[in-house]
């Protein structure tokens, strides 16, 4: 199936990674690479272990650094961004997320790139980071999900996504956003789910959803390869969460008044993945091996 839907290999197409030396980045520009694309890597920090055919130091935000980043670029993957609320000021995540992503697709549209791919996030829907307790809509958490949102962040992740639409029907760029849910290593992620054991209402908000790094590298691939047009904004996960308690049970505990689309079979992840499956042929491919208990009965609220 996915095979079907490769448009082209990557071998000597020339990729435009923003954010390469970051925990997605890195991997993404090393898988890239491995694949045989020519990858230009623009990066605002120097790193001499990134492997890339091109190193640009610069600034997403500059429109001269972003003119030469794109240089002899046939296809871009946006990743550059501060990743949370507490990145920096309210000021400076917003306007460094929002800019950057107008800056990088609003040039490599009117230079006639075709295919772009861009990080959102799963707190484009505003729950995760909303400072009120509150739960999502529905479960499973897809794409038309009613958004709540009350941080910075956020806004500028669901921003990004109006940005990737915008330069669609403008330039005719095709450009794929990744709702990404928790994205690191297997370590990081494996400590995350010992925490979330301990803790299991701290992952309701997202859905208790992860995705190991080399599958963000995968849905990257799969993002630039694939047959497809227009702007499409995709949840991507593991099909599993990374606790080890029963879907149906942690769904009964933290969010016993939400509306429920469907069950889930086990540690079934509660996010709609058909969109990614369906336009890109992506499954995640690294899961957490973990046991399947019984959730206990005094596990804190929140
Ligand atoms: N890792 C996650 O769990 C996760 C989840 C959802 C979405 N995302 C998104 O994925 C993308 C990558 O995240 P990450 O986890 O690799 O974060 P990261 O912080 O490790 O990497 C981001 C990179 O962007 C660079 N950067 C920041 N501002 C810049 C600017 N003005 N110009 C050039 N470079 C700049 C940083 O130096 C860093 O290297 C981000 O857009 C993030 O919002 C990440």
């Amino acid at each position: 199936m996915t095979e079907q839907k490769k448009q082209w290999g990557l071998a000597d197409r020339r990729v435009l990674v923003t954010g390469a030396a970051g925990r997605i980045g890195s991997v993404v520009t090393r898988h890239l690479s491995e694949l045989g694309a020519l990858v230009t890597a623009l990066t605002i920090v120097e790193d001499d272990g990134l492997k890339a055919d091109r190193i640009v130091i610069g600034d997403t935000r500059s429109e001269a650094d972003v003119a030469m980043a794109l240089e002899d670029v046939d296809a871009v993957v946006h990743l550059a961004a501060l990743p949370h609320p507490g990145a920096g000021t309210p000021y400076e995540v917003y306007s460094t997320n929002v800019v950057s992503t107008f800056n990088v697709l609003a040039q490599a549209g009117a230079l006639g790139i075709k295919r772009a791919v861009v990080a959102s996030s799963i707190n484009a829907f505003g729950v995760p980071f909303n400072p009120d307790d509150i739960r999502p809509a529905y479960y499973p958490l897809d794409e038309k999900i009613p958004a709540d949102v009350a941080d910075w962040y956020s806004l500028s992740k669901q921003n990004d996504e109006n940005t990737c639409r915008m330069a669609w029907r403008r330039w005719g760029i095709d450009v794929v956003a990744f709702r990404f849910p928790h994205v690191n290593s297997p370590e990081a992620l494996q400590r995350q789910s010992d925490w979330l054991k301990e803790d299991p209402a701290g992952g309701v908000r997202e859905a208790w959803a992860y995705l190991d790094t080399r599958d963000a590298a995968y849905a990257i691939e799969l993002g630039l390869t694939a047959s497809l047009s227009g702007a499409h904004t995709l949840f991507v996960a593991a099909g599993t969460t990374s606790t080890p308690y029963e879907t149906e049970a942690l769904l009964d505990a933290f969010a016993p008044g939400v509306p429920r689309l469907r069950r889930f079979a086990g540690r079934e992840v509660p996010i709609d993945l058909t969109a990614a499956r369906t336009v890109l042929g992506f499954q995640a491919r690294h899961e957490l091996e973990l046991p399947t208990l019984p959730l206990p009965t005094d596990t804190p609220e929140t």
